[in-house]
C-alpha cells in the first residue's frame, strides 16, 4: 500500500504524512526533502541555478523510485502531479489523497510561511492572493483526479485508517 498525499502548498502535507505514516506503522518519503538530499542543495538553489524544468525531472524521479516501496506514506510537493503524467501515475501506484484547503486559509498560511517556494513568488508585482488564485486554478483540474479528496482542516490518521480499511475491503472483493 502506497499512500499519496497530494495538494497545494501551505495544506500541511508533510505533517499530515509524517502522523499518518506513525500511525500505520509505515514508512514516509518527503518528496522534497528526498530531492534536496540527492542534489545536495536545496529546492530554491535547484531552480536558482538549473530550472524549474530541471527540477521537475528530478522530482519525476524521486517519484518513480517510491514505486520500490512497499507500505509508504508520500509527501508529494505542490506541483508534483502537474508533470510528466504524474497524477495518472500515481493513481496506478497508490491511493492519492488531495488534502483541499480553503483559498483564504492558504493564502493566510502562505504569507506567514517562513519557506522560500519559487513557485509562489508572484510575476510583475501581482499580489500574492492573485497568484495563488491563478496556480489554483491551473492545478485543481489536475488535483481533483485524486481518489479521494478530503478537507485538510477534518483529516486526521483515524479517519485515514478508516478509509484505508474501507479501500481494503473494495479491493479483496474485486
Ligand atoms: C512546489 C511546491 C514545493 C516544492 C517546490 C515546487 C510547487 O513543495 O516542491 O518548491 O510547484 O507547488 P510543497 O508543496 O511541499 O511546498
Amino acid at each position: 500500500m502506497r499512500i499519496y498525499l497530494i495538494g497545494f502548498p501551505g495544506t500541511g502535507k508533510t505533517t499530515l504524512g509524517r502522523k499518518l505514516a506513525r500511525a500505520l506503522g509505515y514508512s514516509f518519503i518527503d518528496l522534497d526533502e528526498t530531492i534536496e538530499e540527492k542534489a545536495g542543495m536545496s529546492i530554491a538553489t535547484i531552480f536558482a541555478q538549473a530550472g524549474e524544468a530541471a527540477f521537475r525531472k528530478k522530482e519525476w524521479e524521486a517519484l518513480q523510485k517510491t514505486a520500490e516501496e512497499e507500505n509508504v506514506v508520500v509527501a508529494t510537493g505542490g506541483g508534483t502531479p502537474l508533470f510528466h503524467n504524474a497524477m495518472e501515475w500515481m493513481n496506478q501506484h497508490g491511493l492519492t489523497i488531495f488534502l483541499r484547503m480553503p483559498i483564504q486559509q492558504l493564502y493566510r498560511r502562505l504569507s506567514q510561511s517562513e519557506t522560500h517556494r519559487p513557485v509562489l513568488s508572484p510575476p510583475d508585482g501581482l499580489p500574492l492572493y492573485q497568484h495563488i488564485r491563478n496556480l489554483l486554478k491551473e492545478r485543481l483540474p489536475t488535483y481533483h483526479q485524486a481518489q479521494l479528496i478530503v478537507d485538510a482542516a477534518h483529516i486526521s490518521p483515524p479517519l485515514i485508517n478508516a478509509i484505508i480499511r474501507l479501500y481494503h475491503d473494495k479491493t479483496d472483493s474485486l
